[in-house]
């Protein structure tokens, strides 16, 4: 297949259905990167039509030590010509035979350097990106609502952590952190409402049938966690920011296994998950205890979702440490240090 070939079938296949389900441009595309799908062609009309494509890593032979096994065989079935289908057969077989053990054993002896490598992109994305995004929400979300930051605030007073605004040291265990239950409902409201990770893919084991549609054995089927939380009817004014949802009068989220599903659900569900919301919920105890935060630009950015939630050009915002008297430190105490660096990040 080539460029032009490919072309035909986006054609088809994307740009049409597109059209009928009037998408307009609110959709994004996700390709493997195939040269063929990467020809110079193809990309200008993708932005011929303003296609919104995901950047992702290339397709790389590395990570199948069969693709460069393939490779060579193509290279040397090539250099002999052939001149009809049996005698192609014939020098394949010929020329796969050839190959060195050697060659398929380098290949296996650095495998696992490859999986490493791997596992490691996949851990920066698993780990990394998604818990940025939602730390990146919560700030979002404590600087929009800042009732629900003085009410963090106040429950971190009333269990003692919090006197006039600084953390007394040596107080702030893990038993403590978990007990606080207004933390967890505000970091369980930010991971609904600002779902990290769109949704998860999942092979069907055995034909079944799901609201009168029939999923065929070994189909590729995509769970959305957005959009289970945007249409789950156990939650009440579904695009209100409204932490108490998790509380324990409402307990919105106890009503079925499904409905709240942020680090996915099943045996491949987040392996992370503990870890990721000790975090978050460490960040919201700082950030209500010692420090002021604010905007650092006039309005709040633009929020997408691709490839995990973020701010469009970052999230501005300027923090104000506090001191054990909830006295803003004054920039003249941190004349050697470059205030403006200390002071002003960008999330
Ligand atoms: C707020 C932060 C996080 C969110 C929202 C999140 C979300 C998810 C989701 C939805 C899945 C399942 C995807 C699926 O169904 O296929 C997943 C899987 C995974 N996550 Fe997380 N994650 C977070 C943080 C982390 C962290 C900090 C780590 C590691 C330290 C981590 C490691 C993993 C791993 C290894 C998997 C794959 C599990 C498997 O396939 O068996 N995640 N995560």
């Amino acid at each position: 297949m080539y460029g032009a070939k490919s072309r035909v079938i986006l054609e088809g296949n994307l740009f049409q259905p597109s059209r009928d389900l009037r998408l307009g441009r609110r959709f994004t595309f996700q390709q493997d990167n195939d040269p063929k799908h990467t020809a110079k062609p193809t990309l200008k009309g993708f932005k011929w039509k303003h296609l919104n494509v995901l950047s992702w890593p290339s397709q790389s032979p590395d990570f199948n030590p069969i693709e460069n096994l393939w490779y060579d065989l193509k290279i040397a079935v090539y250099q002999r010509n052939s001149s009809n289908l049996k005698e192609l057969e014939q020098f394949c077989l010929e020329e796969w035979a050839k190959i060195p053990v050697a060659t398929c054993a380098k290949l296996l002896e650095t495998y696992l350097k490859r999986l490493v490598a791997e596992a490691t992109i996949e851990l920066i994305f698993a780990a990394f990106a998604t818990t940025a995004s939602a730390s990146t929400s919560l700030i979002m979300q404590l600087l929009r609502h800042p009732a629900v930051l003085e009410k963090l605030r106040e429950e971190l007073r009333t269990r003692g952590i919090l006197h006039n605004g600084c953390m007394c040291e040596g107080e702030l265990g893990l038993d403590t952190i978990v007990s606080l239950k207004y933390l967890d409902c505000v970091i369980k409201e930010v991971l609904r409402l600002f779902t990290p990770v769109s949704g998860g893919y999942r092979t069907a084991l055995q034909t079944f049938e799901l609201d009168g549609v029939q999923i065929p054995k070994g189909w590729s089927v995509m769970y959305s966690i957005r959009d289970t939380h945007d249409t789950s009817a156990v939650f009440k004014d579904v695009d209100a920011f409204d932490p108490d949802r998790f509380s324990e009068e409402r307990c919105e989220d106890k009503e079925g296994r499904f409905h709240y599903l942020p680090f996915g659900g099943g045996i491949r569900s987040c392996l992370g998950k503990q870890l990721a919301t000790l975090f978050l919920r460490i960040l919201a105890i700082e950030l209500a205890s010692t420090s002021r935060f604010e905007l650092a630009t006039r309005n709040f950015p633009r929020v997408v979702t691709v490839p995990v939630v973020h701010p469009v050009d970052g999230l501005k915002v300027k923090f104000y440490g506090l001191d054990s008297n909830q006295n803003e430190i004054s920039s003249d105490l941190l004349a050697d240090i470059k205030t403006e660096e200390l002071l002003g990040a960008e999330v």
